[in-house]
């Protein structure tokens, strides 16, 4: 990862790789909307960050000015040439629905929905369990774990593999992949690693279900047509890609930051073990408050917004966590409240790009907290031990030491 200069102007000069920004986001933004709620960068591209959830979630339905042919947070590929010298599916439609704008946008996600409706994801709840419980009878009877390395981590990658029915062999290469993408984005080596095998990897994928189709994702899109014609391979190739990078890493920082919360708030801990029916509204709120997900917008021509003069090929940051935490939208909002009943927190985004797996990414997180909580005794953090976080596009904790 290339070394950032520390930031000294978070208004006119953020930087959200700043290692600050990356442990301690909360209290820049809070700064940032008493003083200039729209900071702007010209660090990697000329970006804007907002930090209110009235312009969060206006510019989220502003779908006209703000488009969504570039979501990266941090730009580094996605103007470059195709990762690989390929000779195959066209890859100019990137990871639809994620990165496309209507009309691309609009049938992408309407063939994906069905695969995270509530009955579909009721039906992943018992692998979910079995996988929980499988990885907790690996140190439950220890005293201490690694609460994200080695079990937050390892559950979306095994779902999601199940749901694209491919092995679960591959969840450490998928991982390091996904990571590669997201989370080392500034370090070229790596996101050119993560690309290349995912696109290598389901290149390979589609030609195998081509011939041998299964009860899967990949064997539905294969077989579906759209206006009496088949999906183009490369419309397909970014589906599948999207479902992996959306459903990993998000997923597993939420699962993370929970568990950190409850390991650092030990009235939590205990109102949960005492009132398990709570548990649906504590993971609405622990994801509004530990929201991991930033997107990116395209400027699509000049405009002014709240003041600030937009260029065309600007980037917004879609700053749904700094929302979440915005007094005018939520009250305390930095004190986290377990049975919080008015809670419209835009985590899973807001407007036409909602998360297309907020049933599947909630009944992981309950699932994973349920487990965690049935099986390990009171947990803390592990004095003296370095917890580290990861941030950009998604931020959670990447090595989180308790003891029990
Ligand atoms: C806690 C976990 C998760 C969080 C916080 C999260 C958050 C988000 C956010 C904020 C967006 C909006 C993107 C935008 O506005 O540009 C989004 C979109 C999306 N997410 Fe999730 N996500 C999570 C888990 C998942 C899972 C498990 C899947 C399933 C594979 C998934 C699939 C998608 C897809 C396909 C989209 C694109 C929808 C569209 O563009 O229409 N996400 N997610």
């Amino acid at each position: 990862m290339t070394d950032t200069v520390p930031v000294i102007d978070w208004a006119s000069d953020f930087d959200v790789l700043d290692p600050r920004y990356i442990t301690d986001p909360f209290s820049i933004w809070d700064d940032l909307r008493t003083t200039c709620p729209i900071a702007h960068t010209d660090r990697r591209i000329s970006s804007w960050l907002p930090t209110r959830y009235e312009d969060v979630t206006a510019i989220a339905h502003d779908i006209a000015h703000f488009s969504s042919l570039r979501v990266a947070v941090i730009p580094g590929g996605e103007d470059d040439e195709p990762p690989v010298d390929f000779e195959g599916p066209n890859l100019e439609y990137g990871l639809p629905p994620i990165s496309a704008d209507p009309p691309l946008h609009t049938w992408t996600r309407r063939l994906l929905l069905p695969w995270f409706s509530h009955r579909r994801v009721d039906g992943y709840v018992p692998m979910t369990r079995d996988l929980c419980r499988g990885l907790l009878d690996g140190f439950a009877e220890g005293a201490h774990a690694d609460a994200a390395a080695g079990y937050a981590q390892q559950i979306p990658v095994r779902v999601i593999a199940h749901i694209l029915g491919v092995s679960t062999d591959m969840s450490d290469t998928f991982t390091m992949w996904v990571r590669d993408i997201l989370e080392f984005a500034d370090d070229p080596e790596r996101r050119q690693r993560g690309a290349e095998g995912l696109l290598m990897y389901f290149v390979e994928q589609l030609e195998y279900r081509r011939h041998n189709p299964g009860p899967d994702l990949l064997s539905e899109l294969l077989g579906e047509e759209v206006d009496g014609k088949p999906i183009d391979d490369g419309i397909i190739l970014g589906i599948a890609a999207l479902v992996l990078i959306a459903g990993v890493d998000t997923t597993w920082s939420a699962i993370g930051s929970s568990i950190w919360h409850l390991a650092t708030h030990p009235e939590d801990q205990q109102r949960l073990r005492d009132e398990p029916g709570l548990m649906a509204l504590a993971v609405e709120e622990l994801l509004r408050a530990y929201s991991p997900v930033t997107m990116a917008r395209l400027v699509t021509e000049d405009v002014e917004y709240g003041g600030c003069p937009m260029k065309e090929g600007d980037k917004v940051l879609m700053n749904f966590p700094a929302a979440n935490r915005d007094p005018e939208a939520f009250e305390e909002p930095d004190v986290v409240r377990l049975d919080r009943a008015h809670n419209r927190h835009v985590a899973f985004g807001s407007g036409i790009h909602r998360c297309a797996g907020s049933n599947l990414a909630r009944m992981e997180l309950q699932v994973a907290l349920e487990e965690w909580l049935h099986r390990i005794p009171a947990f803390s953090l592990e004095q003296g031990k370095e917890i580290t976080w990861a941030g950009g596009q998604v931020r959670g904790p990447r090595i989180l030491p308790v003891v029990f």
